[in-house]
């Protein structure tokens, strides 16, 4: 199963200046208990809507479109027919998969992702439909040509085949360049106050060990599309820097951070570097100087692990864990006694808290699409339909 998380073709760059909509669809055979469809849609990373085999209906997942269902009672009913088709077409993907590729039992997965991309600076667009099988990129279409791109010779009975369709080719034409992008821009359109609002991070300066890189982490800012890096005299850093994935934080708001490893840096040196937080749409950058003074660690603090900060830990990326910078502990300041009991209980706490994480990390990972946020799909069959004939 663990393979299903990696479709590299799925993992587009996220550029900054640009507006996405999403739709991820998961289709699963042989799993128990879990739903054999799953979509999802995302704008700008934010997940709005969602639908499975199991309830099939559309759930709205932000206060706006939960309006927009209300308001336009058709169009929820258009999506949920659109998931409710999607699964059987995905469900006979599978089974004619099956059947070419000579695999009668096990578990197998097929994957869908739709997206397009406005540059609302440009007004250019762009879109993108890509399937995944067990967790590979199965086959993709090339908005240039017309066609399917089929990068293992597994899938390329599968690209003749829906070459041969061109009435078909051309509708996703359509539906990628033209119908998807005006979703888009209606969604944005009606959720505004929230999806084109700006946030800006708290941003720390964090360490673990006193040779561990520092770590420059932002959190809390909206909307994804941010940038953050190291620079030295004015000059942006690549050596030595380690830039993490954006995450989405519980609240609707994203996280991230970069590290930067100062092993070779002598410390009269660290005043020339700083940190740069660039959020999309906002007049200043955050600006963070390498200050010793002004980063925190709890190298060398005891006893201040608390089920506050477990909480916190909860579905928090390994890194950015407070708890995780607070748990090295120097052993020369190691207290004894009374205490030692205090701290391996929490750090018995603390164990817990790090399986829960990987339990429900795992359970994340192991059945949703490829990338790290989620995803969906229902607007889509339509075009899509006529795929197996
Ligand atoms: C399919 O699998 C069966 C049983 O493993 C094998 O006998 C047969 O040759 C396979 N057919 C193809 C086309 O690979
Ligand atoms: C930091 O850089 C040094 C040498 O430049 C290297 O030995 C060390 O492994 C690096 N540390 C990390 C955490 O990447």
């Amino acid at each position: 199963m663990k393979g299903i998380m990696l479709l590299p073709l799925f993992c587009h760059v996220v550029s900054p200046v640009k507006h996405s909509l999403k739709i991820f669809a998961t289709t699963s055979s042989g799993v128990k208990n879990f739903p054999d469809y799953v979509g999802v849609g995302l704008v700008d990373e934010v997940q709005w809507g969602y639908c499975d085999s199991i309830s099939k209906t559309v759930e709205a997942k932000q206060d706006w479109s939960q309006k927009m269902f209300e308001d336009d009672p058709q169009y929820l009913e258009w999506c949920t027919q659109q998931c409710v088709l999607d699964q059987y077409d995905h469900k006979a993907h599978i089974d004619i998969l099956k059947q070419q590729l000579n695999q009668t039992e096990g578990v197998h997965i097929f994957q869908m992702m739709n997206s397009c991309e406005w540059d609302d600076e440009t007004g250019e667009v762009n879109g993108f439909v890509q399937f995944g099988y067990d967790g590979e990129d199965f086959i993709a279409f090339d908005l240039k040509t017309l066609t399917w791109i089929a990068p293992k010779p597994q899938a390329v009975i599968t690209k003749h085949k829906w070459d041969r369709d061109r009435a078909h080719n051309e509708r996703w034409n359509y539906f990628l360049t033209q119908q998807f992008p005006e979703f888009l821009k209606k969604y944005l359109d009606l959720g505004k106050s929230s999806l084109l609002r700006t946030e800006l991070p708290s941003v720390s300066l964090l360490q673990k060990t006193p040779s561990s890189p520092v770590s420059c982490h932002a959190t809390g800012f909206y909307p994804y599309r941010a940038m953050m890096f190291w620079r030295k005299d004015g000059e942006e850093l690549h050596e030595d820097v380690e830039h993490g994935e954006i995450l989405p934080n519980h609240d609707g708001s994203f996280q991230m951070s970069v590290d930067l490893n100062l092993s070779s840096v002598k410390p009269e040196d660290w005043r020339r570097y700083e940190c740069v937080f660039h959020l999309s749409g906002a007049k200043n950058d955050i600006i963070t100087k390498l200050d010793k003074k002004v980063i925190r660690t709890n190298w060398g603090k005891t006893g201040i692990l608390t089920l506050q900060c477990l909480f916190n830990c909860i579905g928090m990326p390994f890194m950015h864990c407070e708890c995780f910078v607070l748990v090295p502990v120097s052993p020369s300041e190691f207290p004894a006694g009374p205490v030692i009991g205090g701290v391996v209980g929490l750090l018995l706490l603390l164990a817990v808290c790090i399986t829960g994480v990987f339990i429900w990390r795992r359970r994340d990972n192991g059945f949703r699409p490829a990338n790290s946020s989620d995803p969906s799909s229902f607007e889509i069959s339509e075009v899509r339909d006529a795929a197996l004939n």
